[in-house]
């Protein structure tokens, strides 16, 4: 009922307008492009009033419907573009924290395979560790990259304010652009009581998991702002900051991901004219560093974590590369202030 109200209302304010086909998008962006190329287009007052309703199209053209609604016959034959443009990250830079090893490693070779002409790793170690050597070395002999795929080591502190944000000025100076940015920092204590918690090891956990985040966001986002190009800003979250997870005294660390989750919804909220979009990853549970901690000293948890989720398994760090090149890209530009689980369908039971 509400759709073909919606319908009817937008049918008969299109032919107030004097066209009835505009209100078929479709051919409401082919005339748009065909005004904007040059080409042959019907002339009408809504192209005007889209224009300033659905944000301009990509520079590289028309996609999807409106790329082939405007193909002619004597043009020379379509390309897909999903992946050569949407998706790609070609020339992008990138900041990225708690990026030596985990998942911030893993979403930072992603962003480099997808294009990135560099992408900053932010950690606290003062020199990179094996792995993270190890990686910057396959990438740097990945062939096909569409990118130069630079991958640039800094050490940083998330909680120290105004060395996140020198970190940010000078990737900003070296680079002449900023557009992504994961901040994916984060700790996570052992199992202790709410009723008890000390005061000084929960501020420990809200400084990096809370305020690092929001330091990091600024480092990148304040570049993105100075350079005028728009970016995408990605919170790692979890699902710990919507379900709490069964049998474990985490009050810290799950009240630090309910905080970045309303952090990134705020932001984004903030940020959207300035077509910096902010969105939060939620992972479920992952094996890393962090989560080998319980898994590798309690091993009968693998069974139960993995219980916990339709998939029966716990997932991988590689598992989060797609999402992550979709959340950076221009394959994501209409999503803002979301939050994006990927928990093998554990927040759904
Ligand atoms: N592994 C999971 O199952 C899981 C699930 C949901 C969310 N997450 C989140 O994903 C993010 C990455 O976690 P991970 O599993 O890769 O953990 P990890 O421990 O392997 O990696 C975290 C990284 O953050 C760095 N770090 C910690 N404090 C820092 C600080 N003050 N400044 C700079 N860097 C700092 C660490 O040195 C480390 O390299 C975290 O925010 C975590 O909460 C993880």
């Amino acid at each position: 009922m509400q759709n073909r109200l919606s319908t009817t209302t937008l049918g008969r304010l299109c032919l107030r307008k004097g066209s009835v086909q505009a209100s078929r998008p479709a051919l409401v962006f082919q005339s748009r492009w065909a005004s904007s190329t040059g080409g042959a287009a019907t002339s009408s007052p809504l192209n005007t009033d889209n224009q300033s309703k659905t944000g301009s199209q990509p520079t590289y053209g028309p996609i999807g419907v409106a790329a082939a609604l405007q193909h002619t016959s004597s043009s020379s034959p379509p390309t897909p573009t999903l992946f050569k443009h949407e998706f790609a990250l070609t020339d992008r830079v990138a900041l990225v924290s708690g990026a030596n090893r985990g998942l911030g490693l893993e979403m930072a070779l992603a962003l480099v395979e997808a294009g990135a002409r560099a992408v900053y790793c932010v950690d606290l170690p003062k020199e990179p560790g094996e792995e993270w050597r190890k990686v910057r070395e396959f990438a740097g002999r990945m062939e096909g990259k569409t990118g130069e795929g630079r991958m640039e080591y800094l050490s940083g502190n998330v909680t120290d304010q105004e060395a996140m944000w020198k970190i940010g000025e000078l990737i900003g100076e070296r680079e002449g652009r900023m557009d992504a940015c994961i901040a994916a920092a984060g700790i996570l204590k052992t199992h202790t009581n709410c009723l008890d918690y000390p005061a000084k090891q929960f501020r420990e956990v809200m400084d990096v998991n809370v305020n690092g985040v929001l330091f990091t966001a600024q480092a990148a986002g304040r570049q993105m702002e100075k350079f005028g190009n728009g970016g995408s800003i990605i919170l790692i979250a979890s699902m710990s900051g919507t379900i709490t997870n069964k049998d474990h005294a985490w009050v810290s660390y799950n009240s630090s991901k309910s905080a970045v989750l309303q952090m990134a919804r705020s932001m984004a909220c903030e940020l959207g004219p300035k077509r910096i979009r902010v969105n939060t990853l939620s992972p479920g549970h992952i094996y890393t560093n962090m989560t080998a901690a319980y898994l590798d000293t309690q091993p009968e948890l693998l069974g139960k974590w993995a219980s916990l989720n339709p998939m029966g398994r716990i997932g991988r760090p590689d598992e989060l590369r797609g999402v992550v090149g979709w959340l950076a890209s221009d394959a994501s530009t209409f999503c803002t202030g979301s939050d994006i689980i990927v928990s093998g369908g554990h927040h759904s039971w």
